[in-house]
């Protein structure tokens, strides 16, 4: 595999796309495919089964596009598929996300955490251990957010109606006294700028995207498949409809960009 190959990503949408921001800012030269299935967002809300199916088909597009390495650039992803593709890829560098409960559980001075993601993240058993392994001092109090990744999606990152939804899941984990919020959704971080707006500055806001493009430079380093010189202009594909990504990719990945048809 040459190591000027390019990376795959790829999420339920277009929330994977926070997590591409940060490889692009640590990892300037490398190539970035993503894929947005955006056909069949939400995953939150579907089975285990069907988002598997989803990681086999997304994975297989991305490797026959040449990709050295895949991000399961999405927690309810990750939760049902990253297990079942390291079985399928062996040898392949694959980096999935979870929840950021450890940096959370050492941030907290209250006690009291609590975790926005989605229903299918916060009912696995994927979730369940890593709390059974980093939480166990602290509270956590987990909140599922249906209908934030609609919005997030339909690029309302500030509209009156994301800004009640989110209030209406935000106020109850501020008076059950959390000081740290796990945004536990790739989506999430796109609406960071609002949730800030409606949590006091003392409440710490965690999300993983910037460790996981670490890993993938990890990953990439031990196997000596880091890339050197120029990459290549980051390439999308959709499920949904193209252009609609199109029309959001200057506001979420910050400069426009051809989406095509997922095949
Ligand atoms: N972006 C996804 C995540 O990180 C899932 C959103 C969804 O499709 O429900 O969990």
């Amino acid at each position: 595999m040459p190591s000027n190959a390019p990376i795959g990503v790829f999420d339920s949408g277009v929330g994977g796309l926070s997590v591409l921001r940060e490889m692009r800012a640590l990892l300037p030269n490398e190539s970035l495919l993503y894929i947005a299935d955006s056909g069949h967002v939400p995953y939150g809300e579907k089975s285990p089964e069907f988002i598997r199916e989803r990681c086999r088909v997304l994975a297989e597009l991305l490797l026959a596009q040449g990709a050295k390495a895949l991000v399961l650039a999405c927690n309810t992803a990750t939760v049902a598929g990253v297990a079942e593709l390291r079985e399928l890829y062996p040898q392949l560098p694959l980096v999935g996300m979870e929840p950021a409960v450890k940096p959370a559980a050492a941030a907290t001075q209250s006690g009291v955490v609590g975790v926005l993601a989605t229903t299918g993240t916060l009912k696995s058993a994927k979730f369940a251990a890593l709390l059974d392994r980093f939480a166990s001092d602290v509270r956590v109090i987990t909140q599922p957010c249906p209908g934030l990744v609609e919005c997030i999606e339909a690029g309302e990152l500030d509209s009156l109606a994301t800004r009640q939804l989110l209030q209406g899941f935000v106020t109850p984990l501020l008076d059950q006294g959390c000081d740290t919020l796990i945004l536990g959704c790739t989506h999430y971080p796109f609406i960071k700028p609002l949730l800030r707006t409606l949590v006091p500055d003392s409440i710490s806001l965690i999300d993983t995207g910037a460790a996981v493009a670490r890993q993938v430079q990890r990953l990439l380093a031990q196997a000596d498949l880091l890339a050197s010189g120029q990459a290549q202009p980051a390439q999308f594909w959709s499920s949904g409809d193209p252009a609609a990504m199109q029309r959001i990719l200057p506001l979420l990945w910050g400069e426009p960009g051809a989406v095509r048809a997922l095949p």
